[in-house]
């Protein structure tokens, strides 16, 4: 296991500049080498879903692993969009978005998704709350409101609080350090 540190001298000057700058931006401040980085964050195993909304130009998706459950009174969830994606727009502004927790199976979905936005065709859909295109066969799928966004950092998080839900049955499609996989096992 290798320890990367940002050093005393490099910590003190960024904490300087960040008085200076009144923690507005970390543009020229030290950083972690941005691959080691993600290596050492990608090493958590998360699902994957497929995040839809409708735009102005059309029904929009995106792969993401950034979702998380946050509360259940209120049910809330969030997720993460990258303020350099092209699909940024779309979904800062969309006040509904559905969120398909994939199944093993679905793989190609993540995939499609991950590669274009755009790209419904041949997909069994259907229209939710706020004209939001829902893509049958995930493992469930929720329909969100969009209560709050939060700037954090190269993302924007989305706060969406649950208006509607479907279940299915099936395991989980899984991600960890760069790879698809699925469970071999549950323990207990
Ligand atoms: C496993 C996986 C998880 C991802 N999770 C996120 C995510 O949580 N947020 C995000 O903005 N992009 C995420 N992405 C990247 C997007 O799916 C997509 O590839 C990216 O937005 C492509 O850039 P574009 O939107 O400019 O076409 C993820 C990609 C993969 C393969």
């Amino acid at each position: 296991m290798e320890r990367v540190a940002l050093t005393s001298d490099l910590l003190m000057s960024r904490n300087s500049m960040l008085a200076d700058a009144g923690n507005r931006s970390s543009a020229a401040l030290p950083r972690f080498d941005r691959k080691t980085l993600r290596g050492a964050f990608g090493r958590f195993a998360t699902g994957l879903t497929v995040v839809t909304a409708a735009s102005e130009d059309g029904p929009v998706g995106i792969t993401a692993n950034s979702f998380s459950s946050v509360s259940l009174d209120p049910p809330l969830v969030l997720w993460s969009i990258a303020r350099s994606s092209r699909r940024f727009a779309a979904f800062a502004d969309a006040s509904f978005q559905a969120i398909h927790i994939l199944g093993a199976d679905q793989m190609d979905l993540s995939r499609r998704f991950f590669h274009d936005g755009r790209d419904f065709t041949g997909l069994g859909t259907s229209s939710g709350i706020g004209d939001v295109p829902l893509i049958d066969g995930a493992l469930a799928r929720l329909e969100c409101e969009i209560v709050r966004r939060v700037d954090c950092g190269d993302h924007l998080v989305l706060i969406g609080e649950v208006r509607a839900m479907e279940t299915g049955d099936g395991e989980p499609l899984v991600f960890s350090a760069g790879r698809y996989g699925i469970l071999a096992a549950f323990v207990t």
